[in-house]
């Protein structure tokens, strides 16, 4: 290991940095040669700290042995630098090659050279990494790679190669690479990949493939060299569709991503066998339907992404057998029109349903969202929605909710949306304000200041008036009721009281009963007189409905106030 206590190293050691030489490749051959000889003599004079040397752009800590390059014009790999480094970055340089330089620091654990200008990788140029466990070779301008570029990178467990312009994969590319747990090749050309291009693979968890120029998915015969695969990703390539049994051997498949793959239809055996995918990104793809009978396989699936196609109606059962569904998005599918009720009837587990920038959706059908306890976030915006039925969602238990963006009606119909708005204002619910589209006198209102009587409300509490009326009646009938109960017994009481209470206690009871019934005789508008039979409270209390009936238009008009009673 390099010395630690030696710390302060004397800087710009000339011994070999004055041999550096950026002209051309033959040059520098000719010179590294020269150099290690020269180094390795030095080095038996000079401990090698003494020799390392930092260019200018960089930053080299001998105690954690990094060195990182900013970004530059270095157009070579700089080989002074100290040999018993572990981290090399020089991203954003113009380094073209690599050339035999590496041969110096086979202590690496990482190298960074992405974003730079390099071409080609000449066989065996890591053979001396030994202990390499990342190299990161992506956005460079590497246009072909062989079964002889890597060997000896044998610990390797990341390889990104991610925006290069590689065009095919052959037999055996990573053949002796089976540390490796996660290959980026995205963003690159490849149209062909052999079909034992990934044999060797028995430890990759994520391979991207994405944003290339495949036209059908990679045969399971490929996608078997990697057992243990459980994240894949396929967006960006032009496959139309998928065959059946494509991933049939990817058991340990939790994500999937195949958003702008140009699928037109999934066959329905199409997702069998990933049985524990959580995952599924199918947005932005020609689907002419929801792929109902593929998605069936997914038992486990959490997440699903279906916006950007071409459905126009996501029907009844669409989404038959997602159990464990909790989140959805379906959003800018431009021709998405309508919602039909029970759309998620087998996603009891549904959480988060963002249904947001479908432009045509006019549409969501009033049991369309029902039975779906635990549904919290419900994302809107956007749509061609004017209205929304109060019975859609139970509207109260949402933690989110964005309607924003739609042409609503703000008429008595939403009051009960305009009443939620103004009632869940002051909780820590994420409730976006609505915005009346229409009618013309409303329009960009928020809906929640609009009073009831302006959203056209004014007759719509006549059930409340009704049933404010209907107890006012009651309790009157029932306290005349008693009044003349009790006049009509009055003897009977008196003869009760008699003895236990004074004469003039009497004298104000008889007082009270006669005021009552000069009460009535208002009450009853002089229909019966003031007699001493009980008979005339009959209509009030044993047909009750009749007469309450006929009482509610007068008393509509002027009810009569409790304290006149
Ligand atoms: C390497 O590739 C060549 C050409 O494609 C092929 O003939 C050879 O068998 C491959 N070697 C291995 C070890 O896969
Ligand atoms: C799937 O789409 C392709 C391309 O549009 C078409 O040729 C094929 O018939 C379709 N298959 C089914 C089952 O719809
Ligand atoms: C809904 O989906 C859109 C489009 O993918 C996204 O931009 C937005 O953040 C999502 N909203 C929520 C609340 O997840
Ligand atoms: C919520 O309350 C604040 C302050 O009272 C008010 O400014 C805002 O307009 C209200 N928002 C809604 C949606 O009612």
């Amino acid at each position: 290991m390099y010395p630690k206590n030696l710390q302060n190293k004397p800087k710009g050691t000339p011994a070999c940095s004055r041999f550096r030489c950026h002209t051309s490749n033959r040059c520098m051959h000719t010179l590294t040669l020269f150099l290690s000889c020269l180094c390795a003599l030095a080095a038996l004079v000079t401990p090698a700290y003494a020799l390392a040397n930092c260019p200018s752009s960089c930053q080299c800590d001998d105690d954690t042995l990094v060195v990182r390059c900013g970004e530059g014009t270095l157009d070579v790999l700089p080989i002074t630098l100290n040999p018993f480094i572990q981290r090399l970055v020089i991203q954003s340089n113009k380094i073209k090659t690599i050339d035999s330089s590496l041969q110096f620091y086979a202590e690496l654990l990482f190298l960074d050279l992405s974003y730079n200008d390099l071409v080609t990788l000449p066989q065996r140029t890591f053979q001396f990494q030994r202990k390499l466990q990342e190299l990161h070779l992506n956005h460079n301008k590497i246009g072909q790679i062989s079964n002889m570029t890597f060997v000896g990178l044998t610990v390797l467990t990341v390889l990104n190669l991610r925006g290069n312009l590689l065009a095919e994969l052959e037999q055996g590319t990573f053949a002796k690479m089976s540390k490796i747990e996660e290959l980026n090749l995205g963003q690159n050309r490849i149209n062909r990949i052999d079909p034992h291009a990934f044999d060797g693979l028995v430890n990759l968890r994520t391979l991207y493939l994405d944003d290339n120029t495949l036209t059908t998915v990679p045969a399971p015969s490929i996608f078997k060299a990697m057992p243990n695969l459980a994240e894949l990703y396929l967006g960006t390539n032009s496959f139309t569709s998928i065959q059946a049994n494509a991933f049939i051997d990817l058991k340990g498949l939790t994500r999937l991503d195949l958003r702008g793959a140009g699928l037109h239809n999934i066959s329905a055996e199409a997702l069998k066998g990933p049985d524990g995918l959580r995952y599924l990104d199918l947005a932005d793809n020609r689907l002419q339907v929801v792929p109902t009978n593929a998605l069936s396989h997914l038992e486990r699936l959490e997440e699903l992404l279906l916006g950007q196609n071409d459905f126009e109606v996501i029907g009844s059962g669409a989404f038959a057998g997602l159990k464990q569904l909790r989140k959805l998005e379906i959003t800018g599918a431009q021709r998405l029109r309508s919602v039909q009720n029970g759309a998620f009837n087998a996603n009891t587990n549904l959480e988060h349903l963002n249904l947001s920038s479908n432009k045509m959706l006019q549409e969501v059908q009033e049991n369309a969202l029902g039975g779906l306890p635990h549904l919290r976030h419900v994302i809107l915006k956007e749509n061609d929605l004017r209205t929304l039925a109060e019975g859609l969602v139970p509207w109260s238990d949402l933690q989110t909710l964005d309607l924003s963006d739609n042409p609503i009606v703000c008429d008595c119909q939403v009051l009960w949306l305009r009443n939620l708005l103004v009632s869940k204002n002051s909780s820590n619910d994420k409730l976006v304000g609505v915005m009346c589209a229409y009618p013309e006198p409303m329009r960009k209102e928020p809906l929640s200041q609009l009073s009831p009587a302006m959203l056209g409300c004014s007759h719509s509490d006549s059930k409340q008036q009704a049933l404010i009326v209907v107890v006012v009646v009651v309790t009157t009938a029932t306290i005349t009721g008693l009044s003349l109960l009790i006049y009509g017994c009055r003897r009977r009481i008196r003869e009760t009281l008699k003895g236990g209470w004074g004469n003039s206690a009497l004298g104000r009871k008889e007082r009270e009963y006669q005021k009552t019934c000069s009460d009535e005789e208002y009450m009853t508008r002089q229909q019966h007189s003031c007699s001493l039979s009980i008979q005339p409270t009959i209509p009030y209390t044993s047909s009750s409905g009749y007469n309450m009936h006929q009482t509610q238009p007068y008393m509509g008009s002027r009810p009569i106030p409790v304290t006149e009673l």
